[in-house]
């Protein structure tokens, strides 16, 4: 063996994830000759010193496992760690310095940090003290700036489409209003694409605050013109004017807020104004397991190639991105500077707006 590289996955998980590190695996033992380490939970396994020597297990049907062999964990910022002390308290410290001594032990060619916003973030923290890092950009959310779309996000969506179909034949047999609360944190991808490809008939996202009568108005209008059951999508990012986020818990040092509440909100809010019954369905995590589908397994396999060619070219510090149907490199801190958001006044909302799809803003 020539050297040896590591691999980490941060984060939230996502369908795609394990045919990444497959794609990772394949390309550094044949084509480089290098073995592959695995990093355990994320950041948390580098603080830990917790590893799996991906060569020696010879990891096998990957491409369509959903989940992620190593773990992960959105909760190891190794710059806010939460460090349990010998009396039971619990404190905050940067763990950073440790980590990038664990790093030195390992004496790796590079490291791929498999993960979204979040743990790109922390990736470009550590390039900066020096450590030889690449990013995969995963999440669901597809809010990553430096990439057309992110590992996980399709698969996601394809979910959701499943779910609108179900629910449609059950809202016209009981002529109910089905809200369905789908994924996505602060950004309106999930809601916006599964919304339209699932036949929704409001779809309401956080980069369009949503007014309530707009709402309404269009559900009885539906109704006035003969049909007695509609199907809203609503980003659990979603707000009404002059509202905030849904949250169950706010965030921390330590975490981010967990968001939630958003579909049942507008239950609330909806049944005072409309003539129907409305259920709500919170699709939640089912999003986020099961199999990838065949965009995220060609997604993950082509970035995970690009990743371990980078190391090979000592370019550290970039993310692998898709743009348009071509896999390039783009700088980190173009993933992490700022989320992507939906333009309201882009072609695919017009689109949307042009199929009858209400905005409620
Ligand atoms: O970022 C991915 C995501 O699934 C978001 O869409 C969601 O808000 C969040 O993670 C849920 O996180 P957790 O798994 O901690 O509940």
């Amino acid at each position: 063996m020539k050297g040896r590289i590591g691999i980490l996955t941060g984060g939230g998980d996502c369908p795609g994830l394990n045919a990444t590190i497959r794609a990772v695996y394949r390309h550094a033992s044949a084509t480089h000759g290098w073995e592959v380490i695995g990093i355990r939970n994320g950041f948390e396994g580098l603080y830990t010193e917790s590893y799996v020597d991906l060569t020696r297990e010879a990891p096998r049907g990957l491409l369509a496992k959903g989940g992620t062999i190593l773990g992960s964990s959105n909760r190891a910022n190794p710059f806010a760690y939460p460090v349990e002390l010998p009396d039971g308290r619990v404190e905050v410290h940067d763990v950073s310095a440790k980590c990038i001594k664990n790093l030195a032990k390992l004496d790796l060619q590079g490291v791929v940090v498999v993960g979204g916003d979040g743990t790109q973030g922390f990736a470009k923290k550590f390039v900066d003290l020096g450590a030889k890092m690449v990013g995969v950009p995963k999440t669901i959310d597809n809010d990553l700036e430096a990439t057309d779309y992110t590992i996980g996000f399709q698969t996601a969506v394809e979910v959701v489409v499943d779910a609108l179909d179900r629910l449609k034949t059950t809202a016209e047999s009981h002529s109910r209003i089905m809200i369905c609360e789908v994924m996505g944190r602060y950004a309106g991808w999930i809601a916006l694409s599964g919304g339209i490809a699932g036949g929704a008939n409001a779809i309401l996202i956080p980069e369009i605050d949503y007014d309530i009568s707009k709402v309404a108005e269009r559900i009885e209008s539906r109704v006035a013109r003969g049909h007695s059951s509609s199907i809203i999508v609503v980003a659990e990012g979603a707000k009404p004017v002059g509202g905030s986020h849904a949250e169950l818990e706010s965030a921390d040092a330590t975490k981010q807020a967990k968001l939630g509440g958003a579909g049942h909100r507008l239950a609330d809010a909806l049944e005072k104004h409309c003539s129907h019954e409305v259920r709500v369905t919170v699709l939640g995590h089912i999003q986020r397991g099961g199999t990838p589908c065949a965009f995220d397994r060609e997604l993950a396999s082509r970035f995970g190639v690009r990743a371990v060619d980078l190391i090979a070219q000592k370019k550290f510090g970039y993310v692998t991105a898709l743009r348009g149907t071509e896999i390039v490199e783009r700088p980190i801190e173009e993933a992490v500077k700022k989320i992507k958001l939906v333009d309201p006044a882009s072609e695919v909302v017009k689109s949307a707006r042009a199929l009858g799809i209400e905005f409620g803003g």
